[in-house]
């Protein structure tokens, strides 16, 4: 990872991804004419989530992996990125790979930079989020990856601790699982993970997982697994009920007076945008909640 020189020693040069790219069968028929990042939790889309994390975590350069024809759909609602003082561009999955393709569809893009892969619909909440975030942006060695406890970890990665806490191994999918701590879809890597990807062969689901670019890591002896604690939300809105359950704590932690996944708020709060701008970005929107909170901040 690279510093910037002179002005700002500690901005970090980190590109992002999110993998936008799924269809979202397990929506259907929500998802046949929308896709399914672009369907709303609560009150804003789901997109929205992802994307604040890469603007917490301080990346200002951001690829969206979407599914073939949907560049413009997703560009109508994000742009390119300037409104929020940040670089957004679309490109397509023309193939369901799996999730490490992204990073092999993003690797012009990246540019040997190092990159924090995001999946289009997963959601991160926790009062020292950004705190989190910035430290395994800046910190990151090799592979930096979360493990979140959850009561059902049988359909996601799967990372099982030895004694001192340190990971020791990660099973995609076991059917008798080592832990209850999944790895979420948050994954912050150094450019090497684009020559591990390019190694990969596909699973017997016919993916590149992304589980083998992190044991990949994990063999090489520089794969963290940070643990998260139980005062953080994960959520991943894959199908009707987790979209439920999504939307519930979303409004739940906004009621409480937690705003989850305002992105115009986070690039304020970077300084990437002014008072100004904000206001400007939440006048439109003045006749709901959303836009009424933006322009109280
Ligand atoms: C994918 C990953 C899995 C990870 C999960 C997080 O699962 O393969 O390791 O735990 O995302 O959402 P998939 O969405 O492909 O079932």
């Amino acid at each position: 990872m690279r510093r910037t020189a002179a002005h700002n020693l500690m901005e970090v040069i980190m590109k992002g991804i999110i993998l936008a790219a799924g269809r979202g069968t397990r929506l259907y028929p929500m998802t046949r004419p929308v896709c399914k990042p672009l369907l709303p939790v609560y009150d804003k889309p789901l997109i929205y989530y992802p994307l604040s994390v890469l603007i917490q975590a301080g990346i200002r350069d951001v690829l969206v992996i979407v599914p073939p024809g949907e560049a413009d759909t997703f560009a109508a609602l994000l742009g390119n990125g300037s409104q929020l003082g940040m670089s957004i561009q679309y490109t397509v999955q023309p193939v369901a790979k799996g999730i490490a393709d992204a990073l092999l569809i993003g690797g012009k893009f990246l540019n040997g930079d190092d990159v924090c892969l995001v999946l289009g619909d997963n959601i991160f909440w926790a009062l020292d989020l950004e705190q989190t975030l910035q430290r395994a942006a800046r910190k990151n060695r090799g592979g930096t990856v979360f493990g979140c406890r959850v009561d059902d970890p049988r359909p996601f990665g799967v990372v099982e601790f030895d004694a001192g806490g340190k990971a020791i191994s990660i099973e995609e999918k076991p059917q008798h699982p080592k832990s209850n701590y999944i790895v979420p879809g948050l994954y912050f890597y150094t450019n090497e993970a684009l020559s591990i990807a390019g190694q990969l062969t596909p699973s017997a689901r016919g993916e590149l997982e992304i589980t083998d670019v992190n044991l990949e890591f994990l063999r090489r002896g520089s794969l963290q697994v940070i643990p998260l604690e139980d005062n953080y939300v994960w959520l991943d809105a894959g199908n009707a009920d987790s979209l439920l359950t999504a939307a519930h704590t979303i409004h739940a932690l906004q009621h409480g007076g937690r705003y989850v996944g305002c992105i115009e708020e986070c690039a304020f709060r970077q300084g990437w945008i002014t008072e100004k701008q904000l206001r400007a970005l939440g006048q439109p929107m003045a006749m709901t909640a959303y836009g009424q909170y933006l322009l109280s901040i």
